[in-house]
């Protein structure tokens, strides 16, 4: 279960016999596409980075999407208190899925939200993928000792055309952690790249074996938001900048 990085839209792909999965039995390809990056991001950023352990308290950003239902799935197996950002219409979607306080990030502040819900004491982990000026109110939202991981960057992407605009404006309000002040926080930043642990092996090896063991115990449900023709590429994409998803966005090959 390696992510392929390039050339992922095909119906073919050669990759080692050793980087594959079998899909359990009476489980689909969608929901198998809906698995692999989703749950092996959420999980590696959780747990393993996160350190994540039963009590904790762990905030989600773009808790509708693909990896943010992992994440909030993988959370609730660890007995862990979930907060999660989403449009409002998919708050209650998201509280399916293991989300304890969503918040709506378009009309609130979630780091006031996080504040005030945990009496100031903030998350021991967030997940962060939408960049810009939201690392540092996510950063400001950890607890003591807590992490923060970051894996996206969204925010330059806020719409169907480029805008490089945004883009720029979203990279200048990118905060600088300094080590200074996060060893007098006693908080961390992690970075996530999926596509560049090709070769990590062991992590690659383990983390889905215990993924696959989940699903395949209904302990995990990788949600599909919607599938797509493969040739409809375009509008799945155009879908998903619409913020029409909940879930992961798919496509079909005949
Ligand atoms: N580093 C890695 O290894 C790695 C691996 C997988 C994914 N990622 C990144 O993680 C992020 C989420 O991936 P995903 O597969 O979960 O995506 P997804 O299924 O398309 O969901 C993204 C969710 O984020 C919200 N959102 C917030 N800002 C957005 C924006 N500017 N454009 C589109 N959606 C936005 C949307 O919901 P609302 O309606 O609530 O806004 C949507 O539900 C992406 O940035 C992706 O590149 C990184």
């Amino acid at each position: 279960m390696v992510p392929c990085n390039y050339g992922g839209y095909a119906d073919t792909l050669l990759v080692k016999a050793t980087d594959v999965f079998p899909i359990p039995a009476g489980k689909s390809f969608e929901e198998a596409a809906a698995m692999t990056v989703n749950y092996l991001t959420a999980y590696l950023a959780l747990i393993e980075q996160g350190n994540l352990r039963e009590g904790r308290r762990v905030l989600i950003h773009g808790a509708a999407g693909g990896v943010g239902i992992a994440a909030a799935q993988i959370s609730k197996i660890y007995g862990a208190e979930v907060f999660g950002t989403a449009s409002a219409a998919k708050h209650d979607a998201v509280r399916k899925e293991g989300v304890d306080h969503p918040i709506d990030y378009r009309n609130e502040d979630f780091e006031a939200v996080v504040k005030k819900v945990t009496g100031g004491r903030g998350v021991h982990v967030a997940l962060d993928p939408i960049g810009g000026v939201n690392f540092a109110k996510s950063y400001r939202s950890l607890a003591v000792g807590g992490k923060l991981i970051v894996y996206g960057f969204s925010a330059a992407a806020p719409g169907k055309s480029r805008q490089l605009l945004s883009l720029a404006w979203h990279w200048l309000r990118t905060p600088s952690f300094s080590p200074f002040e996060l060893m007098s926080s006693n908080r961390g930043v992690i970075g996530l790249h999926l596509g560049r642990m090709t070769g990590e092996t062991e992590v690659l090896k383990a983390a889905p074996t215990t993924l696959v063991g989940w699903w395949t115990e209904g302990r995990i449900r990788p949600v599909v938001g919607a599938s797509y023709p493969a040739e409809d590429a375009a509008k799945a994409h155009a879908f998903i900048q619409d913020r029409g998803n909940t879930g992961k966005v798919v496509l079909t090959f005949p």
